[in-house]
């Protein structure tokens, strides 16, 4: 396996922790560049489920390193905590991971004006971890790093004085003011146990390449949480498409070699803002099988039918090359099983997902029915031992996403998949 970006191509939450932890064995180095703890990365491995936020799903084979790279917002406490959360699961940290010193901070006050944003009228459904005012404060120049971190005076310094701004919005907003004391102490306390893993890891890459290592870009969100190609504004504030591995790392485009793409067999998506394919039934039957409750948030994911002209604004956005279907054992019991071929907006047949958020809301999906399989498909190892009518649907989905299908995952265990 050369250099991969592995992409969700739908609202997040595809499966990408599922496999990423697959392809791991391959790869030498798997990076994570950008999003935050917003993201949540499942793994199931020898029956032990594995949250992963910050940190890429890769830290649970032996023998790789996990890098976060310069664009990813780290929330230091939150950091430190997933890496006590696994080490306490008998997973091994020390020089296996590695932070970006370019890293931005997420600080309390970024948590509280998310929170407060989200009262308002109009919200986004956010995972209220501080991410948008995070990047927010990143692209007004204004943010503090892990390097800013590293320099006790100098992070005091600037804490100081964003607090002076911060508070002045908090109380306005009817909220707390935050104590100086409290957030330097605990940041920097969080800072000198972090300080071992911090490096310039854009070098750190680039040497790794040079060696002819491996490396897997694992994406965070969906593609239509990007921040430019998403449901704006019902998106994240990060570029969670391919571009973003590049950005998010230092390593150029000409160093990728292949983009992988995830999506599940049918649509999920949590927060606010449009899911064309929404549909009440798959939802109430997905939820009673005890499914798509978020990793992050616990809260409810919405369902609907498999979307494919979302995954192919997704396949062109990307480049994908190959694509992994998971969940397909979500559909088992499922007859008939509907997949949209097409929006209709006033009438007229669309072929792509309109910019607009909502023109989206209005779009009605047309769809073309398949038969369902009626079979449990979790045993199934190989793509023969799938049932007809299950192996019909997935390559007609891939088909009509217009990539090459590599991967059918059947469930959440790392053996639970078929590899093509
Ligand atoms: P991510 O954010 O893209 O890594 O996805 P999440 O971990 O948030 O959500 C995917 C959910 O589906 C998790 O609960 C996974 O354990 C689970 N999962 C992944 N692939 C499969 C699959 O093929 N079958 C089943 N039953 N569960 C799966
Ligand atoms: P993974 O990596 C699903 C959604 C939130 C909200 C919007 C903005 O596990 O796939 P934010 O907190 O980022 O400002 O929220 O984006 N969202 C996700 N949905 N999976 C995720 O990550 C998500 N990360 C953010 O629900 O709608
Ligand atoms: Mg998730």
């Amino acid at each position: 396996m050369a250099n991969t970006i592995l992409i969700g191509m739908q609202w997040g939450d595809e499966g990408k922790g599922k496999i990423i932890d697959v392809l791991t064995a391959q790869a030498d180095i798997v990076v994570r560049s950008q999003g935050g703890n917003n993201a949540g990365h499942t793994v199931i491995y020898r029956r032990v489920k594995y949250v992963l936020h910050l940190i890429p799903s890769g830290i649970l084979r032996r023998g790789k390193v996990c890098v976060i790279g310069n664009g990813v917002v780290v929330d230091p406490i939150a950091l430190l905590a997933e890496i006590d959360g696994l080490r306490k699961l008998g997973v091994k940290i020390n020089k296996n991971l590695l932070i970006s010193d370019c890293a931005h901070l997420v600080l309390p006050y970024h948590r509280m004006l998310d929170e407060q944003r989200e009262l308002r009228r109009g919200r986004i459904g956010t995972t209220k971890r501080g991410i948008g005012p995070a990047y927010g404060d990143k692209a007004a120049r204004t943010g503090l790093r892990m390097s800013d971190l590293m320099q006790p005076i100098v992070f005091s310094k600037k804490l100081q004085a964003k607090l002076i701004e911060n508070n002045r919005i908090l109380q306005a907003l009817g909220a707390k003011p935050i104590s100086f004391r409290e957030v330097n102490e605990s940041y920097l306390a969080a800072g000198e146990n972090l300080r071992p893993f911090v490096a310039n890891t854009v070098v750190y890459l680039h040497r790794a390449i040079e060696r002819g290592k491996k490396i897997l870009f694992e994406g965070a969100q969906g593609t239509f949480l990007d921040i430019d190609h998403g449901t704006y504004p019902y998106v994240t504030s990060s570029n969670t498409t391919a571009g973003g591995a590049c950005t998010g790392t230092g390593v150029p485009p000409h160093r990728m070699d292949r983009v992988v793409g995830v999506m599940k067999a049918y649509s999920t998506r949590v927060g606010e803002g449009a899911l064309p394919t929404e549909d009440a039934q798959l939802t109430q039957m997905l939820h009673s099988l005890g499914r798509e409750f978020g990793a992050t948030t616990g809260r409810k994911r919405r369902c609907g039918w498999f979307d494919a002209v979302a995954t192919r604004y997704a396949g062109m956005i990307n480049g994908i090359d190959e694509l992994a279907i998971t969940n397909l054992d979500g559909l088992d019991h499922v007859d008939p099983i509907r997949v949209c071929v097409r929006y209709r907006l006033n009438g007229k047949p669309l072929d792509v997902p309109p910019c607009d958020a909502s023109q989206l809301a209005n779009c009605e999906p047309i769809y073309e029915e398949m038969r369902g399989w009626n079979t449990p498909t979790r045993s199934a190892r190989k793509f023969s031992q799938l049932p007809s009518a299950a192996r019909k649907y997935v390559k007609y989905i891939s088909k009509l996403t217009g990539a090459q299908l590599t991967m059918v995952s059947v469930g959440p265990a790392r053996g639970e998949t078929i590899v093509l």
